[in-house]
Order: C-alpha cells, then sequence, then structure tokens
C-alpha cells in the first residue's frame, strides 16, 4: 500500500506551494523536458524534495515538478517520469498521480517518445493516442485496492477521452500540424524491440511502441481523471529502417519535432481553459 507515501507528498507539495493547484497534470517524456521553458513557471519543485516521488535516472528526465500555466491554463507539470525499467515497482508509480489526484487534478496529460509501426508514420510525426495495449507485465493497481481511489475493477472503453481527442485534432488542424491517431503499446524495456517483436506488434494492430504511459493512464483512469495521450515518433521500429536505434536519436529527433509538438499542446492546454 502507498497510502503513506502519497500523504507525506501532498504535505511536501504543500509545504512547497501555497497557491491552488492546478487541475490539469502533464507528464513529459523522453526529450520533451524542454516544453517547461514553454511554461510560465510559478514554482519549481525537485523531486528529491518530495521524498516518496520515485527518483528518475534517465538521461533527459530532470525530476522537477513545475507549477504554472501553460497558456491560460494552470497546470503542474513533471519534467521527467519515473519507468517500469529503472526498477521502480509498478505500484510506486502511482504514487504521484493519486497525490496529484488528492491534489485536485482532473485532467492528466501524457506525452511519451515512441517507436512507429508503419513507414508512412516517420521520425518526427505526432501521433495522438487512441487506446493503449499493455504488454508491459505490470500494472501498479496490482495488490490491495484502495476504494478511496477507485473500485476494484474498473471500465477502460474510453481511456483517452473522445473529447480531449477531439480537441487535440481541432488544435493540430488550426496549427496546420499533421497529426496521426493510433494504438500505442508499452513494453517493459529497457532494450528497444527485436524486429520479429515489431512485425508481430504491427501484426496485432499496433501503431506505436514504447516503455511507458499505459501505467500512468491505469491509475489516472482507476481514479476518474480523463486522459490525453500524445506520442512523438522518434523512429521506425526496429527492422523497418536499416538504422539501429539508441536513446540519442530519441532525443535528438525529438528534439527536432520540438516545435510542432510543443505548439500542439500549447494551443491544446489553453483551450483547456475556455
Ligand atoms: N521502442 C520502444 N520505445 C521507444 C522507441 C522504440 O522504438 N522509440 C522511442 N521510445
Amino acid at each position: 500500500m502507498i497510502a503513506q507515501e502519497i500523504d507525506r507528498s501532498i504535505s511536501a507539495i504543500k509545504a512547497a506551494y501555497k497557491g491552488d493547484f492546478p487541475k490539469v497534470a502533464l507528464i513529459l517524456g523522453s526529450g520533451l523536458g524542454k516544453f517547461g521553458d514553454v511554461m510560465e513557471v510559478d514554482s519549481i519543485i525537485s523531486y528529491d524534495q518530495i521524498p516518496d516521488f520515485p527518483q528518475p535516472t534517465v538521461v533527459g528526465h530532470a525530476g522537477r515538478l513545475l507549477i504554472g500555466k501553460v497558456g491560460r491554463t494552470p497546470v503542474v507539470c513533471m519534467q521527467g517520469r519515473m519507468h517500469l525499467y529503472e526498477g521502480h515497482p509498478a505500484e510506486n508509480l502511482a504514487i504521484s498521480i493519486r497525490t496529484f489526484k488528492r491534489l485536485g487534478v482532473e485532467t492528466l496529460i501524457i506525452t511519451n517518445a515512441a517507436g512507429s509501426l508503419h513507414k508512412d508514420m516517420p521520425a518526427g510525426s505526432i501521433m495522438a493516442i487512441d487506446d493503449h495495449v499493455n504488454m508491459s507485465g505490470h500494472n501498479p493497481l496490482t495488490g490491495p485496492n484502495d476504494d478511496d481511489f477507485g473500485p476494484r475493477f474498473f471500465d477502460m472503453t474510453e481511456a483517452y477521452d473522445p473529447k480531449l481527442r477531439a480537441r487535440i485534432a481541432r488544435s493540430a488542424k488550426a496549427l496546420d500540424i499533421p497529426l496521426y491517431n493510433g494504438v500505442y503499446v508499452q513494453l517493459a524495456g529497457p532494450n528497444f524491440e527485436t524486429p520479429a517483436e515489431i512485425r508481430m506488434l504491427g501484426k496485432l494492430g499496433i501503431d506505436a511502441v514504447g516503455m511507458s504511459t499505459v501505467q500512468e493512464c491505469l491509475v489516472a483512469r482507476h481514479c476518474g481523471m480523463t486522459v490525453a495521450g500524445i506520442s512523438l515518433i522518434t523512429n521506425l521500429g526496429a527492422g523497418l529502417s536499416p538504422n539501429p536505434l539508441s536513446h540519442e536519436e530519441t532525443l535528438a529527433e525529438a528534439d527536432a519535432a520540438f516545435g510542432d509538438i510543443s505548439r500542439l499542446l500549447v494551443n491544446f492546454i489553453d483551450g483547456l481553459s475556455q
């Protein structure tokens, strides 16, 4: 059970930030950390000031909470996330989301870097997540259910909120940014997939593959938050292009496509308070 960790995280955040807590939370994926520069930041809380938040260990994940505004909308932003492959027990990935829930967050926007299963959705593409498949082998809700957050068994039919998906589509159209839609799969990582795994995922109807997002979406849906997910495609899946995959490529491609995804996020998030 992580109830104590959540209580302590709430106290640490309240000690560091006295203002009204935002209703929108944003998780920045690999290479998207510099979206923090696009925010109007009121307050920065390093995760090491929140002792029970798992600390990220991956290059490109800073490990700070930014509280401020994106456009006109108040937002709490996780600049850096934690992954299963870092060794965090899946259950601990629920701490930040449940802490946000208790502080009043209603909407969670999850971003990630992902590999594409389609040659015609190349590096630099932006994909709104319509649905997901959990192939990570883990679930942060395993164990006794905490009824204060949600029921033991819960519905995942509209895991990625249709109204938020429509808003993302409208923002992309208004900005003339091409937008793909598709199904995201989370594998445990930390290795990139083999070409055989990529061929299998393609046959299963998957559009993009990564190592995050699903755990966070599960925790958020369990406690009744609405969720939006956006993947930044940083590479074609293994075997679909002659290049070997690397984290450096992920970061470089995220950097190259940063302008478009950042404009899209600003337009979409700004519109949420209208
Ligand atoms: N596979 C898994 N995770 C990823 C990839 C990939 O090809 N690219 C970025 N994150």
